[in-house]
This record gives structure tokens, sequence and C-alpha cells, in this order.
């Protein structure tokens, strides 16, 4: 194999997915190496970051592809979600629209991601409750629906963002 599966039992591709500015890049990073941007620039094209997870005596290699929000600087969609096996689907809980973007994403999903992908919603800035436009509850409703796992994150403040992509990895084993 090449360089990046030598030591792994498992390589699990994952992507995030969501609206321009709800987090993802620094989900991605705070999960990957602990860091957090404030003056972030919106993602152009597609990054990557591997992180070694040791699950039940294995060790599984996510690899977790991130791309743009805005349409303009997306990668093309179809080889974005090939053979990925898990996504989170972000929205910012400040801002309604991009959670009113989810069902947008979702549709997408379904029609480029494979039918067993383990998909987790992730309501993020939950720091920033003092402007909420989403309730936790809406988000978790919404998720039970359209059987989705669920859960608020803070990348800024470390919330669950480890809880989030754990969930995500462990399900889909
Ligand atoms: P695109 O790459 O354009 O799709 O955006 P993105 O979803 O990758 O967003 P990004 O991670 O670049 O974050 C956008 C802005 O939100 C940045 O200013 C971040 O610092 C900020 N941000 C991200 N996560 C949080 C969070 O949990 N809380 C707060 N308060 N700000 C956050
Ligand atoms: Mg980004």
């Amino acid at each position: 194999g090449d360089a990046f599966d030598e030591d792994c039992d498992y390589l699990f591709k994952a992507v995030l997915i969501g609206d321009s500015g709800v987090g993802k890049s620094n989900l991605l990073s705070r999960f990957a190496k602990d860091e957090f941007r404030l003056d972030s620039k919106p993602t152009i094209g597609v990054e990557f970051a591997y992180r070694n997870i040791k699950v039940a005596d294995k060790i599984i290699k996510a690899q977790i592809w991130d791309t743009a929000g805005q349409e303009r600087f997306r990668a093309i969609t179809s080889s974005y979600y090939r053979g990925a096996l898990g996504a989170l689907l972000v929205y910012d809980i400040t801002r309604r629209e991009t959670y009113e973007s989810v069902r947008k994403w979702l549709q997408e999903l379904r029609e480029f991601g494979s039918e067993h992908m383990v998909v987790v919603l992730v309501g993020n800035k939950c720091d920033l409750g003092q402007s909420r436009e989403v309730e936790k509850e809406e988000g978790k409703g919404f998720a039970e629906n359209e059987r989705l796992f669920f859960m608020e994150t803070s990348a800024l403040q470390n919330v669950n963002v480890e809880e989030a992509f754990m969930q995500m990895i462990t399900k889909i084993h």
C-alpha cells in the first residue's frame, strides 16, 4: 500500500459537508491537530487530514476530506463522495439559513454517497448560545426523523468535537 496505510488495520474515508462558514475546517483541525483559527479562510478545492484511532485493538486511519461550502470553490462532487463511509453534515446554530440547507446537503449525499454511509448531523458553534437561531431539540428531532446521529459542538471551545468524529468512526465498522 501507500505510505498512509502501512501502520493501520483499516483506512476509513469520511467527508465534511455543509454551508460555507459553519466551521467544517476548524472542526477538522481541532480533531486532527487540536488547532483552531478565528481568522480561517474559506476552503478552496479539497483538503485532507488524517488521524489514527484505536478501536477494539484495531488501528483505524481516519482520512477526512474537507471541501468548500461555497459552490464556486467546490471540488468535483462525485469524486469527493467516492468511497466515503461516513459524513459529518454541519450547520451553524447561529445562522438558521445553514440549517435550512441541511436538506439540500442530504439530497446530494444520498445521490452521490453510498447507501450505508454513517451520517452525523452537527450543530456547530454551541459556544454562541446567546445568538442561537436553531434550538437543539429541533436539530435532534430532524436527525431522528432522517435516521442520522446528532451532536452539538464547538470547535472553538473543543466541545463534543472528538465525540462527533468518534461517533461516526465507531459506527462505521
Ligand atoms: P468553508 O471552507 O467556506 O466551507 O467554511 P468552513 O465551514 O470550513 O468554516 P471555517 O472552519 O473556515 O470557519 C468559519 C468561521 O467560523 C471562522 O471564523 C471560524 O473561526 C469560526 N468558527 C468555526 N467554528 C467555530 C465555533 O465552534 N465557535 C465559534 N464561535 N466560531 C467558530
Ligand atoms: Mg473550510
